[in-house]
């Protein structure tokens, strides 16, 4: 187990390049299941999620190969339909590995996930969206097992709320159905639209990602064939970058970054006081005082991402006046504001509404990561922190940020990364 040591007070400056999304290039792994062949995935980060990733497709049968940036994924004609418990634990998201192959096998046995910390994250419209397509589904031992033995078949599906692990599951799974798919209510984040966009260059009919209905005409099994595919820029990895500059009162030029995907998050720093300027291929920011407080509400895309919640409420830690964070996406996604008390944030909650009243500096202390954002919050914290904060549980973070603490010190900061003496398992 390791710790970072964050020494705060420094201004962070200079120019931060961002990887593909996480988030994303996850459920394109589990995409490259639809077709038999290799497929590349380029602009991947080298974090651990990824390693497993990989290895829960080698579980599948799948040969995968990891360089720098690139992930190669040669899929057997005969795939395994079970993902089990030791691998999937690590990983929620290895649940997208269920749409693809119930499509391509007509079953699927996948261990219930566990991930992060931060709220019970239920399944029922990925499973409710994959029986309107005709698969049954049933909770057995810790595993979903789910079956389509004569295929699946197109239809429409309405859901409850626009989930982006549903959507991608549904999506995936519908590309190989008889016939046409409605989901409507659909996630609308762009990593939905990387997705679709390498469906579509592996022969999927897809069209309209991006907006709450999405229409798939499915087509033949083995229809598909393998593709090459740039994974999108990560947007929250990008958004936790330029709040460490508005915080630090920096001046920071992130590049592979794509500010559109950033709208709201921006328009947010830029009412704290920032300047933010546009460039084709990432957005700079520069901040020259102390920020003012921003009231934050999560929401699906295209509203305020729950992810860069926590790198907000570290924001407005330091920022002049009082502002209300409102969690609507993750109930347990407050479990890390204990910890910014430890730092001498003001923070009170009530339900998933969270105050919080600025303060000039925090004061470094020793405090735990619970989850990626959490972890990401408390080191952005403890970069405007007076005095040393130490940051434990790291692999947390360790698991959305390549290189975090090499990136921070290359802007300026003082964080040296070192084994925990002190890490006992509870
Ligand atoms: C994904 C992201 C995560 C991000 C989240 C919201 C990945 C690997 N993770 O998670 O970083 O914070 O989107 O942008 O891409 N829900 C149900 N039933 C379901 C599915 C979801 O009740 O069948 C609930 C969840 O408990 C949660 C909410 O819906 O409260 C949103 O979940 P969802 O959009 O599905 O997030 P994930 O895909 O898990």
């Amino acid at each position: 187990m390791e710790r970072f040591r964050v020494t705060g007070g420094a201004r962070l400056a200079g120019e931060v390049r961002v990887d593909g999304a996480k988030n994303s290039v996850l459920k394109l792994m589990a995409a490259a299941l639809l077709a038999e062949g290799r497929t590349t995935l380029t602009n991947v980060p080298e974090i651990l999620d990824i390693d497993f990733m990989s290895a829960l497709l080698r579980r599948l049968g799948c040969e995968v190969e990891q360089r720098p940036g690139t992930v190669v994924i040669d899929v057997p004609a005969e795939l395994s339909h079970e993902a089990p418990y030791e691998l999937v634990r690590r990983l929620r998201a290895s649940i997208c590995v269920l749409g693809p192959l119930v499509a391509r096998l007509g079953r699927a046995k996948v261990a219930l996930p566990g991930g992060d910390n931060i709220g019970s994250r239920a399944l029922d419209m990925h499973i409710g969206g994959l029986a309107k397509l005709g698969a049954t589904s049933e909770s057995e031992h810790g595993y979903i097992i789910t079956e389509a033995p004569k295929g699946l078949t197109g239809a429409s599906v309405w859901l409850d709320f626009p989930s982006v692990g549903a959507t991608e599951n549904i999506l995936m799974a519908a590309v190989l159905a008889n016939g046409t798919t409605v989901i409507d209510n659909a996630a609308r984040e762009p990593e939905i639209v990387d997705l679709a966009d390498m469906l579509i260059q592996m022969g999927a009919k897809v069209s309209g990602a991006g907006t709450s209905t999405i229409e798939i005409e499915g087509v033949p099994a083995g229809s598909l064939s393998p593709t090459s595919h740039r994974t999108v820029p990560d947007r929250i990895v990008a958004g936790t970058w330029a709040v460490a500059a508005a915080m630090t009162r920096g001046d920071v030029t992130i590049l592979n970054a794509n500010p559109h995907h950033l709208e709201l998050p921006l328009d947010k720093l830029v009412t704290a006081g920032a300047d933010v300027e546009w460039m084709p291929d990432g957005f700079r920011v520069e901040m020259n005082r102390r920020p003012e407080a921003v009231d934050i509400m999560t929401l699906p895309y295209p509203g305020f991402p729950t992810d860069l919640q926590p790198a907000y409420i570290a924001l407005n830690t330091v920022a002049e006046g009082a502002a209300m964070v409102t969690e609507n996406i993750f109930e347990a996604r407050f479990m890390f504001i204990d910890e910014m008390v430890r730092l001498g944030a003001e923070i009170k909650t009530d339900g998933h509404h969270a105050v919080i009243r600025g303060r000039p500096h925090l004061s470094g202390a020793p405090v735990r990561s619970h989850d990626i954002r959490a972890g990401a919050g408390l080191v952005l914290a403890g970069l405007v922190a007076e005095g040393e904060t130490i940051v434990t549980d790291v692999h947390h973070i360790d698991r959305g940020y390549a290189d975090f603490v090499a990136q921070l010190n290359s802007l300026g900061a003082q964080v040296v990364r070192e084994p925990d003496p002190d890490h006992f398992h509870e």
